[in-house]
């Protein structure tokens, strides 16, 4: 997608021919600041502190991580080391775990000789698919956004999608999973505005995903992550559309904590609440989403803490609890299928559920069992 006119996605070759160039998402809206990834400590920790984020650009930078560690040392005992690093740095996303086992497939065979440029030519495969697939899953979500549409009585000046956490470009390599949706109904000609949940405790929506639209010219309102229920009672929300960083066999969606609030909500409002997501970000060994899906829990700091800038100008974080308060900090929940309308996924569209994702996905029958 373009910034200020000049297209990016959010990692690239660096010109020397062997890095990663990355958007530090830490310091966005305020700043746009390009990392250069030179090591596989650099890709871990631009993972862990969430320089990047989202799932399926955790696992992009993951691939290129272990081509910066090919590029250190071909040996297996350091294949083997990289590959547990980068595992460690997050938990729940499974597109982590889906880009370096398929890394791993290619690297293990191949003689040391030949591991750095495999491990390349991978890594740009794996990146250049998820724009491609992110694409695909905006091209079939458009169908139904388009019926959603022409239901609304004639006169009907916008059609309200509500979003939460950031599933747009930045957290893919391009296009995003729910705003992919988003931008391909808008380049469509149909009106829309999205209700941007500000998602506590990093503000991924408020930061991230309002940079974004801003920046496509889509007209959008951050709310607080309560008020969706509010503007559902009040026929406010026509659709709801969320990305996911692992969905279950069964169809459960694990997402930003607060994203199964609001499937509860749009269920309780009669809501259609769609996910999308691409196929890597489906964990065919996982047979219960609720029960299974291991929830990163993080700093502490991040919920006793917000970072903001001040009218000097200055990126400042300001504490917003009591001197030494305990605080918990849970990363993701999970939706049950059951109120999950529908699943977006770049081979079409449909139910939540094992046979909805085989009946798209029928190779994966036995995958997992
Ligand atoms: O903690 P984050 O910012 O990595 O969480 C990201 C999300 O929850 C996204 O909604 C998810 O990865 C889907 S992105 C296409």
């Amino acid at each position: 997608m373009k910034v200020n006119g000049t297209p990016y996605r959010s990692i690239w070759p660096n010109k020397n021919g062997w890095s990663a160039d990355i958007i530090d998402q830490t310091r966005l809206p305020h700043e746009f600041i390009i990392k250069t990834l030179s090591s596989l400590q650099d890709a871990a920790e631009a993972i862990s502190v969430m320089r990047v984020r989202g799932a399926p650009l955790i696992g992009a930078t993951a691939a290129y991580g272990l081509a910066l560690a090919m590029h250190e040392d071909t040996t297996d005992e350091y294949l083997e080391r990289a590959v547990k690093t980068l595992l460690a740095t997050r938990p729940t996303a499974v597109n982590l775990r889906w880009a370096l086992s398929r890394m791993q497939q290619v690297l293990s065979v191949s003689p040391a000789g030949e591991r750095v440029t495999k491990a390349y030519a991978m890594a740009t495969k794996i990146c250049d698919e998820d724009v491609a697939i992110n694409h695909a899953i905006g091209q079939h979500a458009l169908g139904v956004i388009r019926d959603l549409w022409q239901q609304k009585p004639a006169g009907t000046e916008s059609f309200h999608i509500l979003t939460h956490c950031n599933a747009g470009w930045l957290a893919t390599v391009d296009w995003g999973t729910a705003l992919s949706a988003i931008y391909q109904a808008y380049d469509d000609g149909i009106p829309i505005h999205v209700w941007v949940d500000e998602t506590r405790p990093r503000n991924q929506g408020a930061a991230l995903t309002a940079w974004e639209l801003q920046s496509h010219g889509i007209e959008h309102d951050v709310i607080v992550d309560n008020a969706g229920g509010h503007l559902m009672q009040h026929g406010q929300v026509d659709m709801v559309i969320t990305g996911t960083d692992r969905t279950a066999r069964n169809g459960d969606v694990c997402n930003k904590i607060g994203t199964y609030l609001k499937a509860l909500a749009a269920f309780d409002n009669d809501v259609p609440f769609y996910v999308a997501l691409p196929g890597p970000t489906i964990d065919w060994q996982m047979r219960d989403g609720v029960n299974g899906i291991p929830i990163e829990k993080r700093d502490s700091v991040e919920v006793t803490h917000v970072t903001g800038k001040t009218a000097t100008g200055q990126i400042e974080s300001v504490q917003i609890t009591p001197d030494g308060v305990s605080a918990s900090n849970y990363a993701f929940d999970v939706t049950p299928a059951r109120l999950v309308t529908g699943l977006f996924t770049e081979r079409g569209v449909c139910d939540a559920s094992e046979d909805g994702l085989l009946g798209l996905y029928p190779e994966q029958a036995g995958s997992g069992l």
